[in-house]
């Protein structure tokens, strides 16, 4: 117990912190997620109110996060009980460990997925289907829920796997190489999906914003979005924060995640939506959307084989180093404040996760009895965390910095004490102190009064 003391486990180079803050924010939420919701909140209205969310909130709560995580050297919990000890501060950590559990649990489904749709691409099981086929196989795994949990439980262990060893080994490693793969992929996408019959309009759907589509539940479905995309609001960047080398530049860290999280979630826009619309998909599709419009695509290109198994090879490992973060959150906590060795702490939330995750997986069963007020316990876990809790957590960070950590405090972190420029000082400390709090509040109450 006493050799964790000693010494923090850390991030090795400064590649290596935005590769594995990055590889937090890029996840399902972009590529799977963000065309959902685009999709049933009237496409273009949703994306520019994701965006102004994303550009005005996401930096500072991000570089709040940041700084909370690097000035303690502490866990998400440990973090608020070393900068305000005896206060009531460490339940917005605790808020965040319960947060992640949570997201972990419906996540690590849709995580499963991805491993199912390998072994499709590599058994060529797509090959001359028709859209009605495709769409038929998906509702047909769905119900088929254990199997569901079986890939669930495999990718659980993959994600134990990579934190059961530590920061520099696990996570670092892994992310650093294949995010940028991503990107390359989802490019040529993007591009055949372009280049599709009848894609204009999906390029219409996507860019060309209906004002009067921009309701309370638009607004507060982009909040959960944009919170859930770049990993803010219960923690990541507080425990990745306290990684990061007191030399290195948060500021740029922040930049760098935000506008690369931004890029994939736009990219994934465009390859989905002119293929859907190409396709006769509905946008409105929701989990089908995704995952029936990409191995569509797939079947429209040369060399489809390939790409299509590349393809769900490196959504897999995206929804991992997604799921490392959140895992990694719950372990730093439960290592650190209980004093349980890593390795025990991983088994153990591992477990919990799988057991309540299962309750997602199984709640997507047709007639499935799993649910909660007319929602399944997937659709209620992802609400209550993304839309609820994530916003919550992060208006708390703000409000922390804003008005208990301090101006002083805040940007002798934020600025090296003092070797490095902060830049825009003045506007990102008035967005911490006031405007977010705020926005965070209206979009809120605007949304719930719905
Ligand atoms: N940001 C991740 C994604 O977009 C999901 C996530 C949310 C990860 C919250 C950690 C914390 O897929």
């Amino acid at each position: 117990m006493t050799e964790i003391k000693k010494k923090r486990d850390g991030f090795g180079s400064k590649i290596g912190i935005i590769a594995a803050a990055a590889g937090s924010a890029i996840g399902l939420g972009n590529i799977y997620r963000f065309p959902c919701e685009l999709g049933n909140n009237g496409g273009a209205a949703f994306l520019l109110v994701y965006l102004v969310v994303v550009i005005f909130l996401g930096v500072p709560v991000m570089l709040s996060e940041l700084a909370i995580g690097r000035r303690s050297q502490s866990n998400a919990v440990g973090a608020f009980k070393k900068l305000a000890p005896k206060s009531a501060w460490p339940l917005v950590g605790y808020l965040g460990v319960l947060c992640g559990f949570i997201i972990f649990a419906f996540y690590s489904t849709v995580s499963g997925w991805t491993l199912e749709y390998i072994v499709k691409a590599v058994t060529n099981s797509f090959r001359g289907k028709d859209l009605a086929t495709i769409e038929q196989d998906f509702a047909d795994f769905h119900n088929m829920g254990w199997r569901n949990v079986m890939w669930q439980a495999v990718f659980i262990f993959l994600t134990g796997f990579v934190v059961f060893k530590g920061v520099q080994d696990g996570i670092e490693k892994y992310a650093k190489i294949l995010m940028p793969l991503l990107f390359v992929i989802l490019v040529v996408l993007g591009i055949r999906s372009v280049t599709l019959p009848g894609a204009g309009e999906g390029l219409s759907f996507l860019f060309k914003p209906d004002f009067s589509k921009i309701t309370g539940k638009v607004l507060i479905n982009a909040l959960g979005q944009g919170f859930f995309s770049l990993s803010l609001g219960m923690g990541v960047l507080i425990t990745y924060g306290s990684y990061i080398k007191k030399s290195d530049n948060l500021t740029s860290t922040a930049f760098s995640v935000v506008i690369a999280d931004t890029l994939i979630a736009l990219l994934a826009g465009i390859v989905i939506f002119p293929a859907a619309f190409s396709f006769g998909i509905n946008p409105k599709a929701g989990m089908g959307l995704v995952f029936n419009t990409i191995p569509m695509i797939f079947n429209q290109m040369a060399g489809g084989y390939f790409f299509c198994i590349i393809f769900f090879v490196l959504l897999a490992i995206a929804a991992l180093t997604s799921t490392i973060s959140l895992l990694e959150v719950v372990v730093a906590y439960v290592s650190e404040q209980l004093h349980i060795k890593r390795q025990w702490a991983t088994i153990v939330a591992c477990a919990i996760s799988l057991l309540v995750g299962a309750f997602a997986s199984l709640s997507l069963m047709e007639n499935t009895p799993f649910t909660i007020c007319g929602k399944t316990m997937f659709d209620a876990m992802d609400f209550i965390s993304s839309n609820v809790m994530l916003p919550l957590g992060g208006m708390l960070i703000v409000i922390f910095v804003g008005w208990k950590m301090g101006k002083s405090q805040f940007f002798a972190e934020v600025a090296n004490e003092g070797a490095l420029k902060a830049p825009m000082k003045a506007i990102i400390y008035f967005i911490i102190r006031y405007l977010a709090p705020l926005a965070i509040a209206v979009v809120f109450v605007t949304g719930l009064i719905k």
